[in-house]
């Protein structure tokens, strides 16, 4: 019996005692606003992004160290519009190697931002980067090999919107801060005193690193917010390293109208959301049906994790609280029709790959976890295809144009794969077919039993310096070598 499938058996009935997670308080604080660089109507200078050391309090009542990008903790939302290009300038202040990569866009592998893009401390990278995509919600976070579970989980993330000009024109809430709100959803430890903690031991590479504390934005949830009436977006992302949530509202379904890759044909409405790590939703509530509505998480997603098992069943926490005001909001109804959106063709596939992510390659989980600095670089602790990730090894060869079928599978637990430079359609997860909230465009699909599959096509070059990356979202199985090297040509 492994330890999971022991924890299950065990864990089964047990109840959670108390007020319910880590530090989630009765009272609630106010959804703090990620700060907003809007250059949606033009781009006059170089956006500066300084990684740097902050000091941020989550609520707590004690400041933990964190990092940041322009603030104490995370980065801004960046808001750009399509056609642009993002000229940028990442100085690297936080005293240690690091890299920032574009999850999402559609970018050449020289300014992905991926593990070879490694940027020395006190050194500045300027990218020029290609907007080119259709209107979606994106996110950068550090790609350090072998330090990018800790460096993201410290604060180094942040959203990166994309318009265009059906999205800026469309009939939807888009006044940030009013009706158009970004969350960002993340786990977090604390110690005793209230300081941020991230510790490493065998279990927690095997299930990565999953907090007791559901934090919004930078602060412990629950929180509230004030919205006019009318409707009201969330654009969502779970920037957990490795927690699986489950979203839903208190009335209500949740309306869901884009994911990870842009707006869905016409919105979802269904009880409840999966969400791995990396994933992004936009969500629209009602506000004219309701005086007040929450959003709740689950943070035992279907994730399987240790939480699940030791504690059996669902634990629910109230996210973010909306209550209306008088004051008049967008006013427009439920849209009907959002995209235009062909169904996949996998005939059209030239190419099939496979790939099998694996967690056990006989490695000393216990003994990494102690070396801690750098702690899987090289490590080789798990594999893709028996292979444990190499900077210096290209696994895949990709033609330019072609579209390809990738087939995922797994030899134990859930994993969420995510794939660079691209957005693709889920053909099959987990042997079925994606939920009508995942059947868009997406760069993540996970997988736990049987197969998921995806249609891909890659438009843009990556060469043998600056591959693109497929990997485990769990960013500790990431950093332990469940990741691969692709080029395109
Ligand atoms: Cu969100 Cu390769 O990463
Ligand atoms: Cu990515
Ligand atoms: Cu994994």
């Amino acid at each position: 019996m492994d330890r999971r499938t022991f924890l299950k058996s065990t864990g089964a009935g047990m109840l959670l005692t108390g007020g319910g997670l880590g530090w989630a308080q009765p009272a609630m604080r106010p959804l703090p606003l990620i700060p907003l660089t809007d250059l949606t109507g033009g781009i006059e200078d170089r956006v500066s992004l300084s990684l740097g050391l902050g000091r941020h309090d989550f609520g707590t009542g004690t400041a933990s160290d964190t990092f940041g990008i322009n603030n104490a903790y995370l980065g801004p939302v960046l808001r750009v519009k399509q056609g642009q290009t993002l000229p940028v300038d990442v100085a690297n202040n936080i005293g240690d190697t690091s890299t920032i990569h574009w999850h999402g866009l559609h970018i050449p592998g020289d300014v992905d931002g991926g593990p070879h893009q490694e940027i020395a401390p006190d050194a500045v990278w300027s990218p020029n980067v290609p907007i080119v995509q259709q209107a979606s919600m994106n996110w950068f976070h550090s790609h350090m090999h072998g330090k990018t579970a800790r460096q993201t989980y410290n604060g180094l993330a942040g959203v990166l919107l994309v318009e265009d000009d059906a999205s800026l024109s469309a009939d939807l809430p888009k006044t940030y801060g009013v009706d158009d709100f970004t969350l960002v959803l993340q786990d977090k430890m604390f110690d005793a005193n209230g300081r941020m903690t991230y510790e490493l031991s065998a279990a927690v590479f095997e299930d990565g690193f999953e907090g007791d504390t559901l934090v919004i934005n930078g602060a412990i949830a629950p929180v509230g917010q004030n919205v006019p009436t009318g409707l009201v977006r969330l654009r969502i992302l779970n920037a957990c390293n490795a927690r699986f949530l489950r979203l839903s509202m208190e009335a209500g379904p949740i309306t869901v109208i884009a994911s990870d890759g842009g707006f869905l044909a016409a919105p979802v409405a269904t009880e409840s959301i999966l969400m791995s790590p990396g994933e992004r939703y936009e969500v629209l509530v009602d506000m004219k049906a309701f005086e007040t509505n929450t959003l709740n998480v689950n943070l035992n997603g279907d994730g399987g994790g240790f939480f699940e098992n030791l504690f059996g069943g669902g634990q629910t926490v109230p996210a973010l609280s909306l209550t209306r005001t008088a004051d008049k909001g967008f006013d427009g109804a439920m849209p009907t029709q959002l995209a235009i959106l062909e169904p996949p063709k996998p005939e059209d596939a030239t190419v099939t790959r496979s790939f099998q992510l694996e967690m056990d390659v006989g490695a000393d989980l216990a003994a990494l976890a102690l070396a801690w600095d750098n702690f899987c670089g090289d490590a080789g602790a798990m594999a893709i295809n028996g292979q444990p990730m190499k900077m210096d090894r290209i696994d895949e060869e990709v033609r330019k144009g072609d579209a390809e079928i990738w087939r995922i599978s797994v030899d134990d637990q859930l994993h969420p794969f995510h794939i660079h430079g691209c957005s693709f359609r889920i053909l099959s997860q987990n042997g079925a077919p994606a939920p009508a909230y995942a059947a868009g465009w997406k760069d993540m699909v996970h997988v736990e039993e049987g197969l998921s599959e995806v249609l891909v096509r890659f438009d843009y070059e990556a060469t043998k310096d600056a591959p693109y990356m497929y990997h485990c979202h769990i960013l500790e199985h990431e950093d332990c070598g469940m990741m691969g090297q692709f080029t395109v040509g």
